[in-house]
């Protein structure tokens, strides 16, 4: 491995859809203990870009390196292992609707390991006060929030006590203060926690300041991968023009929660 704080290393990969090139020597270091958050316009290849690392997509060409191990030459019960270490959060929380808060939180635990129902349900409620969902946890999803779904789907992603989570799009379906919330207890749990966290997001305005590291996609390949303010020294004409139109849905997504918040 390259580099040595990494724990994550994306290099070179390639990977077509027929006669469509999604990505063209994609190169991506993902900090360990870190939040990275990869950006781009839509169809660029970001979800395409967080199967590879899962091993759910092979890429044509290039290495996925996880932990010093390169993913696409894992056997498929070395792959299952090294998936165990991963979170992962797509964009619906995907709960059981016929499930409690509870159950749905408990699932990872009873079903991949041998823990005794007393314990399963100390580390339920351990999560439960984390994410300050006690007191929920017999409701049914249907009866919860939005914001309070991504929090039971955060919930669950952390039974196993991963050392890395995957968040493709959290916030889809959420309005703008919840979104702000959602990245905000994400970013304070991430912080208590420390494991090394991806996000894929559109919210762009709200994760500029949650983020350790934001990785651009753009045309195949990661234009820049930088902390927030190096990113806006960048001098680049795509990233400057990327920058600018980010800085400008701030402005306008600031008025947006202000007159969210006054109720207008
Ligand atoms: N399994 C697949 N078979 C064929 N084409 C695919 C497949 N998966 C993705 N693609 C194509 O690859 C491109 C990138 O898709 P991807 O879902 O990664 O985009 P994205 O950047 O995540 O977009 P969005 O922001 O809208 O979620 C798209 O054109 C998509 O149609
Ligand atoms: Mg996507």
């Amino acid at each position: 491995m390259t580099c040595e704080n990494c724990c994550i290393e994306l290099i070179g990969i390639e990977k077509s859809f027929g006669a469509q090139k999604v990505l063209r020597g994609v190169n991506l270091p993902i900090r360990r203990g870190f939040t990275t958050v990869i950006v781009g316009e839509s169809g660029q290849g970001k979800s395409v870009l967080l199967k590879h690392i899962l091993g759910l997509i092979a890429p044509d060409a290039g290495q996925v390196i996880v932990e010093g191990r390169d993913v696409t030459r894992l056997r498929r019960s070395e792959l299952k292992e090294l998936r165990t270490r991963f979170g992962v959060l797509f964009q619906g929380a995907a709960l059981f609707d016929s499930l409690t808060v509870f159950d749905n939180i408990a699932l990872p635990l009873r079903e991949r390991t041998r823990m005794p129902a007393a314990e399963v349900r100390e580390k339920v409620r351990a999560t439960l006060e984390l994410l300050d969902l006690s007191g929920s946890e017999d409701k049914y999803p249907a009866q919860l929030s939005g914001g309070m779904k991504k929090r039971v789907g955060l919930a669950r992603a952390l039974q196993l006590d991963p050392e890395i989570l995957l968040f493709d799009e959290p916030t889809t379906g959420l309005d703008p203060v919840r979104s702000h919330e959602v990245y905000q207890m994400f970013h304070e749990t991430q912080k208590k926690l420390g494991y090394t966290s991806i996000i894929v997001s559109h919210d762009i305005p709200k994760i500029f300041n949650l983020a350790d590291y934001i990785a651009l996609l753009h045309e195949g390949v990661i234009q820049i991968c930088a902390t927030p303010e190096e990113l806006q020294r960048c001098e680049k004409p795509l990233v400057r023009a990327f920058v600018e139109r980010v800085m400008g849905r701030m402005y306008s997504s600031e008025i947006e929660d202000l007159a969210l918040a006054a109720g207008i």
